[in-house]
């Protein structure tokens, strides 16, 4: 459910994922030209959602296979977005991964806290360097925003989907919280860099999200859903359209003054305790 106009072209990386999914189809909604769908694994389901839902009869997807801890997939990534569709102006990256298990700190394997951030950490710094230097190359846009007039909204605009892990611990995922953690120093590192050339760089962290990872973690704490039942005032998790509108705010033209920011989805779970 499209709530901002977007007319840019789009890359979301982590497209076949349950946020990255619905980011494709809300920005294709919200009337971009173009969207690059990128995952290790592509899905032809979404792309073709995607193109069922544009609204810009101008609109053209396309999908590529990317492994965001590999420098030259992510290079090559960027440069097929750019030959096809001349620029890019929103980036989402909404792909990730949990621990293997759920174990205390002292029984964490080295592998693992390796390999969650290489995925979470360095692909968000992977992405955003190989776009980034695309965005800077770029002229900056105005867009037309009728009765407000035009705005000048820069060369671009790239969100990283991080977690409510990134502003708080939890129990048993060591890797995971600290990849999150790790998450907020790439977006405030890049904001800071790029924004003398307009570009901006912001983060989502969300609690728990609707999507297979989700539906891991349950399988893994059965106590899941019933837990969020007592803390959570909504009493589910959230919807991956909430992330996606999120994210389609920070790419708008209505947050062209929000950079380096992290947009916390979590009900208020981290303002403080419930008393009484
Ligand atoms: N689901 C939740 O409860 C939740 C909560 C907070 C934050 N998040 C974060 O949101 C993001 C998306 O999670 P999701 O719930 O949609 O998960 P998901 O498992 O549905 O999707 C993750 C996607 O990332 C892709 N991916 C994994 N490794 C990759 C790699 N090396 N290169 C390219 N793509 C790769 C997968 O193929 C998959 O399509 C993650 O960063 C996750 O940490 C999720």
């Amino acid at each position: 459910m499209a709530q901002f106009k977007l007319d840019g072209v789009a890359i979301v990386v982590g497209a076949t994922g349950g946020i990255g999914r619905e980011v494709a189809l809300t920005f294709a909604e919200a009337g971009v030209k173009g969207i690059l769908l990128a995952d290790l694994v592509t899905s032809a389901e979404v792309a073709e959602q995607t193109k069922f839902l544009a609204s810009n009869p101008a609109f053209k997807c396309l999908s590529t296979r990317v492994d965001v801890t590999d420098v030259a997939s992510v290079d090559d990534m960027v440069k097929l977005a750019v030959e096809t569709f001349g620029r890019i102006d929103y980036c989402v990256n909404a792909f990730g991964v949990d621990v293997a298990e759920y174990v205390p700190f002292q029984q964490t394997s080295p592998e693992d806290y390796d390999r969650v951030l290489a995925i979470n950490t360095k692909g968000p710094f992977l992405v955003t360097r190989a776009v980034g230097r695309a965005m800077l190359s770029q002229k900056p846009v105005q867009v037309d925003l009728g009765r407000l007039g035009h705005r000048d909204v820069g060369r671009g605009s790239i969100v990283n989907v991080s977690s409510a892990a990134a502003l708080v611990a939890v129990p048993g995922k060591v890797p995971y919280v600290t990849s999150k953690h790790a998450v907020t120093g790439v977006t405030k590192a890049a904001a800071i860099d790029f924004k003398s050339a307009c570009i901006r760089v912001n983060q989502v962290c969300p609690t728990w999200v609707r999507t297979p990872m989700f539906e891991e973690e349950c399988r893994r704490v059965p106590q899941m859903p019933e837990l969020l039942n007592k803390i959570s005032p909504i009493k589910r998790p959230i919807e991956p359209d909430e992330v996606a509108a999120a994210c389609l705010y920070l790419c708008s033209p209505s947050a062209v003054s929000v950079n380096g920011h992290t947009l916390t989805l979590d009900t208020g779970l981290l303002v403080g305790p419930t008393i009484g």
